[in-house]
């Protein structure tokens, strides 16, 4: 079969990788993984049957702000690359001034599916810093969105290599847990940890739900238009990822969560012991999303995230801010 779309492509990679990561897995290292599948708590994909012909799937994810000084944001991003200030403003009118939102994002991808062709894809996470309202095409009006590094579960070759065609630095990593976007600890909080397997490299998170949701000084709004600007990484190449937040998995029962906690990380761009955080705010949510990858870049000029069936920022019932 010729293969012609690049996605095409990377599902059929998919497919020898998931045949020999079945034969190497152990008995398994955790009661969450049986019989080499991973059992997750998230809810199946609710968008492949209306998109057959489209990747879909779950991110159930944490998303949270790290401010970081603007000068500091300017020696980051590649100099080439105009911040959109006032494109974060109009989202967060009492930001700090002189400060830019960094996004960490720490998430698990669930039930990908390309069910036009049979093919679905091995759960796995995935996190990473990154650097949203980016002025890629130079028009100084659309926003982008600079995704340098990730961590990936060792386990899906797949997705290490799907990002890598990004020009991505990526570092198989190991996650705690193994099959869900976090676990409950004790005390009521969410936990998450990836490491990398390949370098010192970590990302660790504890949220609490907010007691109070209007105490998050971030809106959905702002999560939700970050995580439908395109990301690149070198920027040979944009993905287009369509995140809807307004099915039944982001809804009712499923409404984000405001949290508030802990996060330490040793990767880019905050590296040493110092980069430890007691009072990061954010969300917790799951979304479905249609995928369209490699895209050019420039085809994406003028893009608001008006993904057509499923637009992103249409008004829902917003119950948490
Ligand atoms: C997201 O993950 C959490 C932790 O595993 C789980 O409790 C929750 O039900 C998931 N949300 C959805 C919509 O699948
Ligand atoms: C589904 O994939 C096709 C072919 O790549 C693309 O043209 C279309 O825009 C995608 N649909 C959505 C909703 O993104
Ligand atoms: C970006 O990364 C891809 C994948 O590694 C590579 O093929 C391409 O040459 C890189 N482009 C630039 C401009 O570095
Ligand atoms: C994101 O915010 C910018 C700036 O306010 C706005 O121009 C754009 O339409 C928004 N996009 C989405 C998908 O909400
Ligand atoms: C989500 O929004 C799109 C329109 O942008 C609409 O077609 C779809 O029915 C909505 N889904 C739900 C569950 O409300």
């Amino acid at each position: 079969m010729a293969l012609r779309h690049p996605v095409l492509q990377i599902f059929a990679v998919v497919l020898l990788v998931l045949s020999s990561a079945f034969l190497n897995r152990g008995s398994g290292t955790s009661v969450e993984v049986q019989a080499g599948v991973c059992v997750s708590h998230d809810r199946p994909n609710p968008l492949a049957e209306t998109f057959p012909n489209n990747a879909t799937g779950v991110l159930n994810a944490t998303l949270a702000i790290i401010p970081i000084p603007l000068d500091m944001a300017r020696r980051l991003i590649p100099p080439q690359y105009g911040i959109l200030e006032k494109a974060y403003r109009a989202l967060l009118p009492d930001f700090p001034a002189g400060m830019y939102p960094v996004m960490l994002h720490a998430a698990h991808d669930h039930d990908i599916q390309f069910r036009a062709y049979g093919i679905t894809l091995d759960d796995f996470s995935r996190v990473g810093f990154e650097f949203p309202f980016l002025d890629l095409l130079g028009d100084g009006h659309s926003s982008f969105r600079w995704a340098p590094v990730q961590l990936i579960s060792a386990t899906s070759s797949v997705a290490l290599e799907g990002s890598r065609a990004y020009g991505t630095i990526v570092s198989p990593a190991e996650y705690e847990p193994v099959c869900d976007a976090y676990r409950a600890l004790p005390n009521g909080a969410t936990y998450f940890k990836a490491t990398s397997l390949s370098s010192p490299e970590f990302i660790e998170l504890e949220m609490l739900r907010l007691r109070r949701p209007t105490l998050n000084p971030y809106p959905l709004d702002l999560f939700k238009n970050i995580t439908n600007q395109p990301t690149f990484a070198n920027a040979t190449k944009c993905d287009n990822m369509i995140r809807l937040f307004n099915t039944s998995m982001s809804t009712g029962d499923f409404a984000p969560v405001s949290v508030q906690g802990r996060v330490s990380a040793n990767t880019f761009p905050f590296h040493g012991s110092g980069s430890r955080w007691t009072d990061v705010y954010g969300i917790q949510v799951a979304t479905p999303f249609i995928e369209n990858n490699y895209l050019d870049c420039q085809d994406m000029k003028g893009y608001e995230g008006t993904g057509g069936p499923g637009d992103s920022f249409i008004q829902t019932t917003n119950d948490i801010m």
